[in-house]
Protein backbone atom coordinates (compact mmCIF):
# COMPACT_ATOMS: atom_id res chain seq x y z
CA UNK A 1 0.00 0.00 0.00
CA UNK A 2 0.99 3.28 -0.99
CA UNK A 3 0.04 6.63 1.18
CA UNK A 4 0.32 10.23 0.59
CA UNK A 5 3.26 12.44 0.88
CA UNK A 6 1.01 14.22 2.83
CA UNK A 7 0.84 11.67 5.92
CA UNK A 8 4.66 11.31 5.85
CA UNK A 9 4.65 15.22 6.46
CA UNK A 10 2.29 15.61 9.39
CA UNK A 11 4.38 15.56 12.51
CA UNK A 12 3.87 12.92 15.18
CA UNK A 13 2.34 13.62 17.98
CA UNK A 14 4.53 14.37 20.97
CA UNK A 15 1.15 13.85 23.16
CA UNK A 16 0.53 10.29 21.85
CA UNK A 17 4.48 9.53 22.66
CA UNK A 18 3.80 10.79 26.45
CA UNK A 19 0.42 8.90 26.82
CA UNK A 20 2.30 5.53 26.02
CA UNK A 21 5.29 6.91 28.99
CA UNK A 22 1.87 7.16 31.06
CA UNK A 23 0.84 3.80 30.84
CA UNK A 24 4.02 2.14 30.99
CA UNK A 25 4.46 3.91 34.52
CA UNK A 26 1.24 3.28 35.54
CA UNK A 27 1.81 -0.57 34.56
CA UNK A 28 4.99 -0.76 36.27
CA UNK A 29 4.36 1.76 39.34
CA UNK A 30 0.96 0.74 40.28
CA UNK A 31 0.31 4.71 41.33
CA UNK A 32 -1.61 6.68 38.57
CA UNK A 33 -0.18 9.59 36.81
CA UNK A 34 -1.48 13.06 38.18
CA UNK A 35 -2.40 14.15 34.25
CA UNK A 36 -2.07 17.62 33.37
CA UNK A 37 -1.12 17.28 29.60
CA UNK A 38 -4.49 17.60 27.70
CA UNK A 39 -6.55 20.25 28.01
CA UNK A 40 -9.75 18.47 28.35
CA UNK A 41 -12.18 20.36 30.82
CA UNK A 42 -12.68 17.98 33.53
CA UNK A 43 -15.88 19.04 34.77
CA UNK A 44 -18.53 18.51 32.72
CA UNK A 45 -21.28 21.16 31.26
CA UNK A 46 -24.17 22.79 32.82
CA UNK A 47 -27.60 21.01 34.37
CA UNK A 48 -28.91 23.03 31.72
CA UNK A 49 -27.02 21.87 28.73
CA UNK A 50 -27.56 18.34 29.84
CA UNK A 51 -30.76 18.32 30.57
CA UNK A 52 -31.64 20.09 26.73
CA UNK A 53 -29.66 17.50 25.32
CA UNK A 54 -31.50 14.06 27.17
CA UNK A 55 -34.80 16.34 26.27
CA UNK A 56 -34.02 16.54 22.33
CA UNK A 57 -32.27 13.39 21.62
CA UNK A 58 -35.94 12.13 22.58
CA UNK A 59 -37.56 14.20 19.77
CA UNK A 60 -38.27 12.37 16.55
CA UNK A 61 -37.20 15.17 14.39
CA UNK A 62 -33.73 15.63 15.50
CA UNK A 63 -32.29 12.62 13.49
CA UNK A 64 -32.52 14.35 9.89
CA UNK A 65 -29.01 15.59 8.41
CA UNK A 66 -28.84 19.07 9.97
CA UNK A 67 -27.43 21.54 7.17
CA UNK A 68 -23.84 22.25 6.80
CA UNK A 69 -24.27 26.01 8.05
CA UNK A 70 -26.08 25.06 11.46
CA UNK A 71 -29.61 26.18 12.66
CA UNK A 72 -30.72 29.38 12.44
CA UNK A 73 -32.05 29.71 15.84
CA UNK A 74 -28.17 28.94 17.02
CA UNK A 75 -26.93 31.30 14.55
CA UNK A 76 -29.32 34.26 15.71
CA UNK A 77 -28.24 33.13 19.28
CA UNK A 78 -24.41 33.61 18.48
CA UNK A 79 -24.75 36.60 16.48
CA UNK A 80 -26.80 38.08 19.64
CA UNK A 81 -24.03 36.72 21.98
CA UNK A 82 -21.23 38.34 20.13
CA UNK A 83 -23.32 41.45 20.09
CA UNK A 84 -23.37 41.42 24.29
CA UNK A 85 -20.49 40.29 24.93
CA UNK A 86 -17.81 41.79 22.24
CA UNK A 87 -20.99 44.86 20.98
CA UNK A 88 -19.50 43.47 17.96
CA UNK A 89 -22.36 43.15 15.14
CA UNK A 90 -22.73 40.12 12.85
CA UNK A 91 -25.31 39.17 10.28
CA UNK A 92 -26.65 35.27 11.10
CA UNK A 93 -27.57 35.09 7.37
CA UNK A 94 -23.43 35.01 6.02
CA UNK A 95 -21.40 36.07 8.87
CA UNK A 96 -21.73 33.04 11.40
CA UNK A 97 -21.41 29.28 10.17
CA UNK A 98 -21.62 26.78 12.72
CA UNK A 99 -18.68 24.19 13.07
CA UNK A 100 -18.13 20.39 14.65
CA UNK A 101 -16.15 21.98 17.19
CA UNK A 102 -13.17 24.59 16.09
CA UNK A 103 -10.67 22.10 15.15
CA UNK A 104 -13.27 20.95 12.46
CA UNK A 105 -13.41 24.63 10.44
CA UNK A 106 -9.30 25.57 11.57
CA UNK A 107 -8.42 21.77 9.97
CA UNK A 108 -10.28 23.47 7.15
CA UNK A 109 -9.96 26.56 6.37
CA UNK A 110 -6.76 26.26 4.42
CA UNK A 111 -8.46 24.44 2.22
CA UNK A 112 -10.59 27.19 1.58
CA UNK A 113 -8.21 29.99 0.88
CA UNK A 114 -4.56 28.45 0.26
CA UNK A 115 -3.46 26.97 -3.35
CA UNK A 116 -0.39 24.30 -3.29
CA UNK A 117 2.70 25.99 -2.58
CA UNK A 118 0.79 29.11 -0.56
CA UNK A 119 2.36 31.07 2.13
CA UNK A 120 0.08 31.35 5.70
CA UNK A 121 1.89 32.57 8.96
CA UNK A 122 1.43 30.64 11.71
CA UNK A 123 2.43 31.65 15.94
CA UNK A 124 5.83 29.41 17.25
CA UNK A 125 4.67 28.00 19.85
CA UNK A 126 1.27 27.55 18.66
CA UNK A 127 -1.32 25.30 18.92
CA UNK A 128 -0.97 22.41 16.10
CA UNK A 129 -3.66 22.02 14.10
CA UNK A 130 -2.82 25.75 12.39
CA UNK A 131 0.40 23.72 10.86
CA UNK A 132 -1.27 20.74 10.25
CA UNK A 133 -4.17 22.62 8.57
CA UNK A 134 -1.37 24.84 5.87
CA UNK A 135 0.37 21.32 5.40
CA UNK A 136 -2.78 19.69 4.32
CA UNK A 137 -3.15 22.31 1.81
CA UNK A 138 0.00 21.44 0.69
CA UNK A 139 0.96 25.18 1.30
CA UNK A 140 3.85 26.56 3.63
CA UNK A 141 4.08 27.49 6.61
CA UNK A 142 6.07 30.66 8.07
CA UNK A 143 6.33 30.47 12.04
CA UNK A 144 6.26 33.65 13.87
CA UNK A 145 8.77 33.49 16.98
CA UNK A 146 6.69 34.00 20.02
CA UNK A 147 8.96 35.88 22.23
CA UNK A 148 8.64 36.49 26.41
CA UNK A 149 10.46 39.92 25.81
CA UNK A 150 7.70 41.48 23.13
CA UNK A 151 4.79 39.73 25.50
CA UNK A 152 4.44 36.69 23.14
CA UNK A 153 3.01 38.85 20.35
CA UNK A 154 4.48 38.18 16.68
CA UNK A 155 6.82 40.90 15.45
CA UNK A 156 5.28 42.10 11.91
CA UNK A 157 8.30 43.98 11.19
CA UNK A 158 10.81 40.70 11.55
CA UNK A 159 8.73 38.70 8.55
CA UNK A 160 10.66 39.51 5.81
CA UNK A 161 9.41 41.97 3.23
CA UNK A 162 9.43 38.70 0.40
CA UNK A 163 7.63 36.10 2.53
CA UNK A 164 4.73 39.38 3.44
CA UNK A 165 4.34 39.43 -0.09
CA UNK A 166 3.90 35.79 -0.75
CA UNK A 167 1.06 35.36 2.65
CA UNK A 168 -2.26 34.47 2.16
CA UNK A 169 -3.24 34.24 5.97
CA UNK A 170 -2.23 33.65 9.13
CA UNK A 171 -3.13 32.24 12.23
CA UNK A 172 -3.68 33.75 15.53
CA UNK A 173 -4.84 32.70 19.16
CA UNK A 174 -5.24 35.15 22.27
CA UNK A 175 -5.33 34.29 25.06
CA UNK A 176 -3.68 31.13 23.45
CA UNK A 177 -2.94 27.46 23.47
CA UNK A 178 -0.10 27.16 24.71
CA UNK A 179 1.06 30.50 25.56
CA UNK A 180 -2.13 32.18 27.46
CA UNK A 181 -0.89 35.81 26.76
CA UNK A 182 -3.78 37.80 26.19
CA UNK A 183 -4.03 40.70 22.61
CA UNK A 184 -5.13 43.37 23.06
CA UNK A 185 -7.10 45.76 21.08
CA UNK A 186 -3.93 47.75 19.92
CA UNK A 187 -2.59 44.32 18.80
CA UNK A 188 -5.22 43.49 16.89
CA UNK A 189 -5.64 47.28 15.65
CA UNK A 190 -1.52 46.83 14.33
CA UNK A 191 -2.87 43.00 13.00
CA UNK A 192 -5.94 44.55 10.81
CA UNK A 193 -3.04 47.30 9.23
CA UNK A 194 -0.30 44.21 8.56
CA UNK A 195 -3.32 42.56 7.14
CA UNK A 196 -4.53 45.20 5.18
CA UNK A 197 -1.13 46.06 3.42
CA UNK A 198 -0.01 42.51 2.94
CA UNK A 199 -3.55 40.92 1.54
CA UNK A 200 -3.60 38.44 4.38
CA UNK A 201 -6.56 36.68 5.66
CA UNK A 202 -6.53 36.75 9.11
CA UNK A 203 -7.85 33.54 11.59
CA UNK A 204 -8.18 34.62 15.08
CA UNK A 205 -8.57 31.58 17.31
CA UNK A 206 -10.62 32.97 20.45
CA UNK A 207 -11.27 29.30 21.96
CA UNK A 208 -10.12 31.09 25.36
CA UNK A 209 -12.08 34.07 25.51
CA UNK A 210 -14.15 33.02 28.27
CA UNK A 211 -11.76 31.60 30.96
CA UNK A 212 -10.09 34.92 32.46
CA UNK A 213 -8.82 35.41 35.70
CA UNK A 214 -8.39 38.57 38.34
CA UNK A 215 -11.15 40.23 36.42
CA UNK A 216 -9.65 40.38 33.30
CA UNK A 217 -11.82 40.33 29.96
CA UNK A 218 -10.56 38.92 26.71
CA UNK A 219 -10.87 41.45 23.28
CA UNK A 220 -12.60 39.98 20.34
CA UNK A 221 -10.05 40.82 16.97
CA UNK A 222 -13.36 41.42 15.26
CA UNK A 223 -13.39 44.51 17.76
CA UNK A 224 -10.54 46.16 16.36
CA UNK A 225 -11.58 48.55 13.28
CA UNK A 226 -11.33 46.95 9.92
CA UNK A 227 -11.13 43.40 10.87
CA UNK A 228 -14.45 41.98 9.51
CA UNK A 229 -13.06 43.40 6.17
CA UNK A 230 -9.98 41.08 6.55
CA UNK A 231 -10.81 38.78 8.95
CA UNK A 232 -12.47 35.68 10.84
CA UNK A 233 -12.59 34.41 14.86
CA UNK A 234 -13.09 31.05 15.53
CA UNK A 235 -15.07 30.12 18.78
CA UNK A 236 -15.22 26.87 20.93
CA UNK A 237 -17.85 25.36 23.34
CA UNK A 238 -15.40 22.91 24.98
CA UNK A 239 -13.85 25.07 26.56
CA UNK A 240 -16.25 27.93 27.60
CA UNK A 241 -19.04 25.64 28.72
CA UNK A 242 -17.31 22.04 29.29
CA UNK A 243 -18.30 20.92 26.07
CA UNK A 244 -15.85 19.11 24.65
CA UNK A 245 -16.98 16.14 23.36
CA UNK A 246 -20.36 17.10 22.15
CA UNK A 247 -17.98 18.67 19.10
CA UNK A 248 -19.84 22.34 18.32
CA UNK A 249 -17.84 25.43 17.62
CA UNK A 250 -18.56 28.24 15.38
CA UNK A 251 -16.92 30.73 13.10
CA UNK A 252 -18.01 34.57 12.75
CA UNK A 253 -16.50 37.56 10.36
CA UNK A 254 -15.75 37.80 6.66
CA UNK A 255 -18.81 36.76 4.55
CA UNK A 256 -16.66 35.73 1.50
CA UNK A 257 -14.55 33.95 3.83
CA UNK A 258 -17.10 32.42 5.61
CA UNK A 259 -18.48 31.17 2.30
CA UNK A 260 -15.36 30.05 0.71
CA UNK A 261 -15.06 27.73 4.02
CA UNK A 262 -18.57 26.82 4.03
CA UNK A 263 -18.42 25.28 0.28
CA UNK A 264 -15.61 23.25 1.34
CA UNK A 265 -17.63 21.49 4.47
CA UNK A 266 -20.41 21.39 2.24
CA UNK A 267 -18.89 18.50 0.61
CA UNK A 268 -17.07 17.14 3.85
CA UNK A 269 -20.01 16.65 6.36
CA UNK A 270 -23.68 17.17 6.92
CA UNK A 271 -23.63 19.51 10.23
CA UNK A 272 -24.22 19.19 13.95
CA UNK A 273 -26.20 16.93 15.45
CA UNK A 274 -29.60 19.08 15.98
CA UNK A 275 -30.13 18.38 19.61
CA UNK A 276 -25.77 19.66 20.63
CA UNK A 277 -27.17 22.66 18.49
CA UNK A 278 -30.04 22.69 20.99
CA UNK A 279 -27.99 22.38 23.83
CA UNK A 280 -25.42 25.26 22.32
CA UNK A 281 -28.16 27.60 21.96
CA UNK A 282 -29.36 26.80 25.88
CA UNK A 283 -25.78 27.19 26.94
CA UNK A 284 -25.30 30.64 25.02
CA UNK A 285 -28.37 32.00 26.93
CA UNK A 286 -26.85 31.26 30.10
CA UNK A 287 -22.97 32.24 29.88
CA UNK A 288 -23.32 35.09 31.83
CA UNK A 289 -23.49 33.82 35.27
CA UNK A 290 -21.88 29.86 34.08
CA UNK A 291 -18.66 31.49 32.85
CA UNK A 292 -18.18 33.58 35.96
CA UNK A 293 -18.24 30.28 38.03
CA UNK A 294 -16.41 27.92 35.43
CA UNK A 295 -13.11 30.84 35.63
CA UNK A 296 -13.12 30.70 39.26
CA UNK A 297 -12.74 27.39 39.28
CA UNK A 298 -9.96 27.42 36.95
CA UNK A 299 -8.69 30.62 38.85
CA UNK A 300 -8.37 28.83 41.98
CA UNK A 301 -6.47 26.15 40.65
CA UNK A 302 -4.31 28.43 39.02
CA UNK A 303 -3.53 29.89 42.39
CA UNK A 304 -3.18 26.30 44.57
CA UNK A 305 -0.52 25.26 41.56
CA UNK A 306 1.22 28.67 41.15
CA UNK A 307 1.69 29.48 44.65
CA UNK A 308 3.00 25.48 45.63
CA UNK A 309 5.49 25.85 42.71
CA UNK A 310 6.72 29.05 43.93
CA UNK A 311 6.68 27.41 47.42
CA UNK A 312 8.91 24.71 46.08
CA UNK A 313 11.48 27.36 44.02
CA UNK A 314 9.62 26.58 40.42
CA UNK A 315 9.05 30.52 40.00
CA UNK A 316 5.99 30.62 36.99
CA UNK A 317 4.00 33.53 36.19
CA UNK A 318 -0.23 33.93 37.07
CA UNK A 319 -1.86 33.66 33.29
CA UNK A 320 -4.68 36.24 32.83
CA UNK A 321 -6.72 33.89 30.91
CA UNK A 322 -6.99 30.22 29.20
CA UNK A 323 -6.26 26.86 31.07
CA UNK A 324 -2.84 26.42 31.00
CA UNK A 325 0.67 27.30 32.66
CA UNK A 326 3.56 28.14 30.25
CA UNK A 327 6.24 27.49 32.66
CA UNK A 328 9.94 28.18 31.93
CA UNK A 329 12.05 25.01 32.84
CA UNK A 330 13.62 25.11 36.34
CA UNK A 331 16.67 25.89 36.68
CA UNK A 332 19.48 23.32 35.66
CA UNK A 333 17.11 21.81 32.43
CA UNK A 334 17.15 22.90 29.16
CA UNK A 335 15.53 20.53 26.76
CA UNK A 336 12.00 20.36 27.61
CA UNK A 337 11.21 17.04 26.30
CA UNK A 338 14.41 15.33 28.63
CA UNK A 339 12.54 17.50 31.39
CA UNK A 340 8.77 16.28 30.69
CA UNK A 341 9.87 12.44 30.31
CA UNK A 342 11.66 12.40 33.14
CA UNK A 343 8.94 14.27 35.23
CA UNK A 344 6.87 11.76 34.01
CA UNK A 345 9.14 8.16 34.72
CA UNK A 346 9.72 9.17 38.13
CA UNK A 347 7.37 11.46 39.47
CA UNK A 348 4.31 10.38 37.70
CA UNK A 349 3.26 13.89 36.70
CA UNK A 350 2.10 14.31 33.14
CA UNK A 351 2.83 17.96 31.65
CA UNK A 352 3.61 18.64 27.66
CA UNK A 353 7.04 19.54 26.64
CA UNK A 354 6.79 22.91 25.12
CA UNK A 355 8.73 21.50 21.45
CA UNK A 356 5.42 20.19 20.78
CA UNK A 357 3.92 23.46 19.83
CA UNK A 358 7.09 24.67 17.70
CA UNK A 359 11.13 24.70 18.33
CA UNK A 360 10.42 28.30 20.01
CA UNK A 361 8.55 26.15 22.60
CA UNK A 362 11.52 24.34 23.66
CA UNK A 363 12.44 25.85 27.58
CA UNK A 364 9.02 26.03 28.35
CA UNK A 365 6.45 23.13 29.35
CA UNK A 366 2.59 23.27 29.06
CA UNK A 367 0.93 22.80 32.42
CA UNK A 368 -3.11 22.44 32.13
CA UNK A 369 -5.50 23.03 35.21
CA UNK A 370 -7.29 19.97 34.46
CA UNK A 371 -7.30 18.82 37.91
CA UNK A 372 -9.37 18.77 41.27
CA UNK A 373 -6.60 21.07 43.32
CA UNK A 374 -6.58 18.60 46.11
CA UNK A 375 -4.30 16.37 42.69
CA UNK A 376 -2.92 20.14 42.00
CA UNK A 377 -1.73 19.61 45.68
CA UNK A 378 -0.52 16.01 45.09
CA UNK A 379 1.54 17.11 42.01
CA UNK A 380 3.23 19.79 43.86
CA UNK A 381 4.57 17.35 46.71
CA UNK A 382 5.77 14.91 43.49
CA UNK A 383 7.55 18.05 41.68
CA UNK A 384 9.06 18.66 45.32
CA UNK A 385 10.53 15.59 45.50
CA UNK A 386 11.69 15.39 41.89
CA UNK A 387 13.46 18.46 41.61
C1 LIG B 1 -6.44 27.07 20.96
C2 LIG B 1 -7.41 25.99 20.64
N1 LIG B 1 -8.16 26.12 19.55
C3 LIG B 1 -9.04 25.19 19.19
C4 LIG B 1 -9.19 24.03 19.94
C5 LIG B 1 -10.17 23.00 19.48
O1 LIG B 1 -11.35 23.09 20.20
P1 LIG B 1 -12.69 22.39 19.75
O2 LIG B 1 -12.98 21.39 20.82
O3 LIG B 1 -13.71 23.49 19.68
O4 LIG B 1 -12.49 21.75 18.43
C6 LIG B 1 -8.43 23.85 21.09
C7 LIG B 1 -8.56 22.62 21.87
O5 LIG B 1 -7.80 22.32 22.75
C8 LIG B 1 -7.52 24.87 21.44
O6 LIG B 1 -6.75 24.75 22.53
Amino acid sequence: MQFSKRIEKLETSIFSHMNSLKRQFEEKNDIKVINLGIGSPDRPPSIEVRQTLSQCVMNEDSYRYPLTDGTESLRKSIAKWYWDRFKVKLNYEDEVLVLMGSQDGLAHICQAVLDPGDVALVPDPGYPVYSASVLLADAVKYPMALAHDNDFLPVYEDIPEEVCSMAKMMFLNYPGNPIPAPGTLEFFNDTVKFAQKNSVIVCHDNAYSELAYDGFVPASFLQAEGAKEIGIEFHSFSKTFNMAGCRIGFVVGNSQVIKALTSIKANIDYGVFLPVQRAAEVALENYKEWVMDNSMVYQKRRDVLVNGLQAIGWSIEKPKASMFLWAQLPSGYTNSQEFAELLLEEAGVLIIPGIAFGKHGDGFVRIALVQEENMLLEAVERIKTFL
